[in-house]
């Protein structure tokens, strides 16, 4: 069984959030399990770490002004790893908003450049609209295919136009059963449409997407699929050894609430909090974190916690963050850092996560790690992995239900925090069950 994962980042090489995460850990656990896994992504100009050239040359399958195709190998936990670099890459950072131009070109060179390699897939399973295109590709080459919604928010939509030039597929893929979506052309729907099985990362976000309040216009066509039986949640996993109290790098070593303190006065510390406790979030800051709810609630928050907020995105919730900053109990911390977010999941005594929509969602699995209890609204993964008796829930998408949880959470008697904590720090969220799930899907795929 040879798996070929294909995705726009991939950890530790590229990462912008979760999606990165799981292309970090999910295939090396399916080689523990004894699959053959390769993973393709972009050979992105911000990679640092050593990767090694093994091939370069022109592809037919590309437009001649793309010049020459680059490709790089690395090998780490018994995975493959195979970066494409295309020019289209060799700028600062991920993502950038001719994206679907970008992703187009890559989705055109990954199978050829795969047959170069000589690498054929048993399976090729894609993730999210920047590998969509690579499914619609393979189902078109006979493969099977898998493909993984991780945020249905984001779709690669763009004019037909120049979308059907940049794509370069039959004609008859352009249809409403492929790609087409209101005159325009919908990377993510084709990777709908054309996959085998399409999975998300929760249970309960794959029911959610097929209601109009969750499915982002694409409903009608994920609630076919969950009939035809083609749609399906299978949790996400942590790597349980790169976050873990025990052995952190980052942090002062411990395994219970007692061993938490050091951390916590180190948090304390660093950004010259009292002794209230401390409410945190790390996070992309976008509407579907909620963390205008969060900064709506603020004026109420500050009157009870220190509020620790790290994260980038959005320049309208930066700008009033950086404005709260200025208050003693809050802080806030602009763009991504790793040190920092281990620093924040162990200090903390509680991790705030208002989400709009969250399909998986792994932070709240980090906190409960660290012993940092989520308070969490009731959607999506969050509901699958927060459990009612360790973490607060709450229903409604509004600053005042937050603050509610928050206040719950606030008057829960230690020795009840003591319990949950407990509780959360002995909690199971190794990716062993969800890789063999995946296998057990592509076995059902393959027949092999
Ligand atoms: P999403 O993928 O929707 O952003 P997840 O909860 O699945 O949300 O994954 C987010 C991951 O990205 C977590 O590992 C979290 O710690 C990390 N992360 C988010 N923002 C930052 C940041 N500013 N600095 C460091 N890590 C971050
Ligand atoms: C997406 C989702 C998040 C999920 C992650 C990894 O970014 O927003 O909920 O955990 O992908 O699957």
């Amino acid at each position: 069984m040879h798996v070929v994962h294909v995705a726009s980042e991939v950890f530790p090489y590229s990462r912008s959030g979760g999606l990165g995460d799981v292309l970090g850990a999910l295939p090396a656990q399916q080689a523990k399990l004894g699959a053959e896994v390769t993973v393709v992504s972009p050979w992105y100009a911000s990679i640092t770490e050593p990767v090694r050239e093994v091939w370069r040359g022109e592809l037919n399958e590309l437009p001649r002004d793309l010049g020459e195709v680059r490709v790089a190998e690395a090998v780490r936990e018994g995975v493959r790893y195979v970066f494409v670099g295309l020019s289209v890459f060799d700028r600062p950072g991920l993502y950038h908003e001719d994206d679907v131009y970008r992703f187009s070109m890559f989705g055109r060179a990954v199978l050829p450049v795969l047959a170069r390699l000589r690498l054929l897939p048993t399976v090729l399973h894609g993730h999210d609209w920047q590998a969509a295109l690579v499914v619609a590709r393979a189902r078109l080459a006979r493969l099977r295919t898998v493909y993984t919604i991780h945020n249905l928010q984001y779709q690669g939509k763009w004019n037909m136009y120049e979308g059907r030039y940049w794509t370069a597929l039959p004609e008859f893929a352009y249809g409403l059963d492929g790609l087409e979506y209101f005159g325009e052309i919908n990377l993510m729907k084709g990777g709908l449409n054309f996959a085998h099985q399409v999975t998300t990362v929760s249970p309960t976000y794959a029911q959610e997407i097929t209601t109009p309040e969750y499915g982002e216009g694409l409903d009608g066509l994920l609630t076919r699929l969950s009939i035809e039986g083609r749609l399906s949640g299978i949790i996400n996993g942590l790597d349980q050894e790169r976050w873990n109290p025990r052995s952190d790098p980052y942090v002062p070593s411990f395994s219970d609430l007692r061993g938490k303190q050091a951390a916590t006065q180190a948090l304390r510390k660093e950004f010259g909090l009292d002794d209230a406790p401390i409410l945190a979030t790390v996070s992309r800051l976008a509407e579907q974190k909620g963390m205008d709810l969060l900064i709506e609630a603020l004026p109420e928050l500050v009157k009870d916690w220190n509020v620790v907020v790290l994260g980038g995105g959005d320049p309208l919730l930066t700008a009033a963050l950086t404005g709260w900053a200025q208050h003693p109990r809050v802080a806030f911390t602009q763009g991504m850092n790793e040190p920092l977010s281990h620093r924040i999941y162990a200090g903390a005594y509680a991790f705030a996560m208002p989400s709009r929509f969250e399909p998986c969602g792994l932070s709240q699995m980090i906190a409960m790690r660290y012993g940092t209890l989520p308070i969490v609204r009731e959607t999506g993964g969050l509901v699958d992995t927060v459990p009612h008796d360790v973490g607060f829930h709450f229903r409604d998408a509004t600053h005042t239900a937050l603050k509610a949880a928050c206040d719950a959470a606030l008057n829960t008697p230690p020795a009840e925090w003591a319990r949950r904590v407990d509780h959360a720090m002995s909690l199971d969220f190794s990716w062993s069950g969800p890789a063999r799930q995946y296998l057990h899907l592509y076995q059902r795929l393959t027949g092999q």
